[in-house]
């Protein structure tokens, strides 16, 4: 969470770090601030401010601020509220720095350093400044390594020194930094997106190394002081890909563009029509000889887990578990050598799932992480990595890494099968034509839209919503259901419609419309059941439906969404696209800010 970003170089700084900013904000939107110096250095300009950076760039403007080296701030509140003190930059005597992450003993360094009544804002972070500015003796080098070793936590630090213009130094511990060399000087960012604008070469800045970036480009020191080798990086996305593209959301536009990602997600996965994961070099077996399986990821990334278990034990016949990698560690977990773990997460930075993942790691556990931002910590913490290529996804409401995190996951099963000897090739072939076929589907969904935007025109004074479906339907749901609160702030539950009568049901009045999704032919006539108890009870339902099948009593149905129709398996694609639809236009005909709910980040690097 927070979004960093630093320039020097000859150009004026201010407006490449509030661009920056802008497309950072994502992470983080509680406060943002910049401070710039010139080549006389000296105490650089801090400005800084609560709200949005559209509140700082005019601020900015007003405030006539200019300079060729700075750093700048976007902010996600943990330690003390959301004002103008709490922003970033801090300065400390001779040191001004921005940070993302905890520090977890600030208490005690502000007690041993006797810091009580020195410091002016209620965070974690202006302590790092004053602990350097006390360790500062002109070696800044020295300054950071000693101040690094009292930390205790999880941070990417900024540092400018008054007395070393044009210098900016960095440091991490698991927040991420990545740093590039530009045409006329260097930056840094706690994301590739900020920097993609200005190259393409650019670099994840190793924990515990200290990175100087000048004019002159960047060089880079382990912590005891010996130089390091930069391992470069090409930034593997189109630069356009990060605007809105004309529409008015980034969330509209990343959900409009799932077929072309799910293309390019699957396609160069499939050689001669089977599943192929040579070019990540996974083994087969990796996946022939796992007895079980544990997947951790958050949120959306959790819930294509919970799709992946449903086909993996559907279709290999060994057990997945889902775990919310937030309560993994508190579980007791049972993983061994025996445990193929598969960590999931768009940024490749949430904390939890990185922790869970070292955990596993420890107890010996083959990994394997689907992760969309290349580089990230998950992806060089496992052992094997798959990217998905769904491109920046910068809306904090998650559609296109999800659904390309589920092409993968068919992928994978797909391989697990061939690994297992368990297809024959008529079923391989019949399995891999169906994935094939998904970005054609989900078009045809996507030029449907109007017919879903009436849909979400029915919910939107709505109070409460449920989502009921079972099986495959039901984790179609859970996301669908994440989505809709998180965006709309309409309270929504997703249920498996089965457990409804045993209680929840006496939350269904009139007023609760619920969107009820029968894509599964087993399951077919015992959904059909469950919705009838609810409409009993008074309950509008929207029906998601797989195909053309006439109903009985057409008429009591509120809406009805027929589905394109897929083997069953694959229903979850364009299930999802109604549901993310759903959810973003009653966001948007409420006015919200569709792409910045309130109280979200985009990035969770907090515990
Ligand atoms: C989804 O819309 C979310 N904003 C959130 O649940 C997200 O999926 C979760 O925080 C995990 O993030 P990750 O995929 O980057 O690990």
């Amino acid at each position: 969470m927070c979004g960093i970003i630093g320039y020097t170089g000859k150009k004026e700084a201010t407006d490449i770090l509030i661009d920056a900013l802008e497309l950072l904000e994502y992470r983080g939107y509680d406060s943002a601030g910049i401070a710039l110096s010139d080549e006389a250095g000296g105490e650089p300009r801090l400005l800084k401010r609560a709200g949005r950076v559209k509140d700082l760039r005019e601020l900015c403007a007003e405030s006539d601020v200019s300079g060729k080296c700075g750093i700048g701030h976007t902010r996600w509140a943990t330690h003390g509220g959301v004002c103008d003190e709490n922003a970033h930059p801090h300065r400390f005597g001779r040191v001004t720095i921005i940070h993302n992450g905890i520090i977890e003993n600030y208490r005690e360094l502000i007690e041993k350093y006797g810091l009580e009544h020195k410091l002016c804002s209620q965070t974690d972070s202006e302590i790092v400044a004053a602990v350097l500015n006390r360790f500062y003796e002109k070696d800044p080098y020295a300054a950071i390594r000693k101040t690094v070793l009292k930390l205790k936590g999880t941070f990417a630090l900024a540092i400018m020194f008054d007395d070393i213009p044009g210098k900016i130094f960095a440091v991490r511990n698991v927040s991420p930094i990545v740093a590039a060399s530009t045409e006329d000087g260097a930056i840094l960012s706690s994301d590739v997106a900020a920097i993609a604008p200005f190259t393409s070469q650019y670099f994840v800045v190793p924990e515990f190394h200290v990175v100087c970036l000048s004019e002159d480009g960047i060089e880079m020191f382990d912590l005891s002081g010996d130089k390091a080798r930069i391992d470069w990086l090409t930034v593997d996305w189109d630069v356009s890909r990060s605007d809105k593209g004309g529409y008015p959301f980034y969330m509209e536009k990343e959900i409009m563009e799932q077929p072309q990602v799910i293309q390019d997600t699957v396609m160069p996965r499939i050689k001669d029509g089977r599943p192929d994961f040579s070019a990540e070099g996974i083994p087969d077996s990796i996946l022939s000889e796992c007895k079980r399986i544990c997947v951790i990821a958050c949120g959306t990334a959790m819930h294509a887990g919970l799709v992946g278990k449903s086909l993996i034990q559907a279709m290999i016949g060994i057990h997945v578990d889902v775990v919310m990698a937030s309560e993994f560690m508190y579980n007791d977990p049972v993983v061994d050598k025996e445990t193929l773990v598969i960590a999931i997460s768009q940024s490749g930075e949430t904390i939890d799932t990185l922790e869970a993942l070292k955990f596993a790691r420890k107890c010996g556990s083959p990994s394997i992480s689907i992760v969309n931002v290349k580089g990230a910590s998950i992806a060089r913490a496992s052992e094997y990595v798959i990217y998905t290529c769904a491109g920046p996804e910068i809306a904090v409401a998650s559609t296109k890494a999800y659904t390309t995190q589920l092409a993968v996951l068919y992928l994978l099963t797909a391989r697990m099968a061939v690994a297992r000897g368990l297809w024959d090739d008529g079923k391989l072939s019949a399995y891999m034509e169906e994935l094939v076929r998904v970005p054609k589907v989900m078009e045809e969904v996507l030029a449907r839209k109007d017919e879903i935007h009436h849909i979400a025109d029915t919910m939107l004074n709505a109070r409460d919503v449920f989502m009921i479906g079972r099986g495959l339907d039901y984790s179609i749901l859970l996301e669908g259901s994440l989505k809709l609160k998180e965006v709309s702030y309409i309270h929504s539950e997703a249920y498996a419609s089965g457990e409804l009568k045993h209680g929840t049901i006496a939350l269904i009045t009139e007023e609760t419309p619920v969107i009820a999704v029968v894509t599964q032919d087993k399951l077919k006539s015992k959904e059909l059941s469950n919705i009838k108890e609810v409409q009993s009870r008074g309950a509008k339902v929207i029906l998601l439906i797989k195909g053309e099948e006439r109903l009985e009593q057409e008429k009591i149905w509120n809406r009805i969404f027929r589905l394109p129709v897929m083997a069953d398996e694959f229903m979850v694609m364009p299930a999802s696209i109604v549901l993310q639809l759903i959810a973003y236009y009653v966001s948007a005909d409420k006015g919200l800010d569709v792409d910045k709910p309130r109280n979200l980040a985009k990035v969770v690097t907090v515990e």
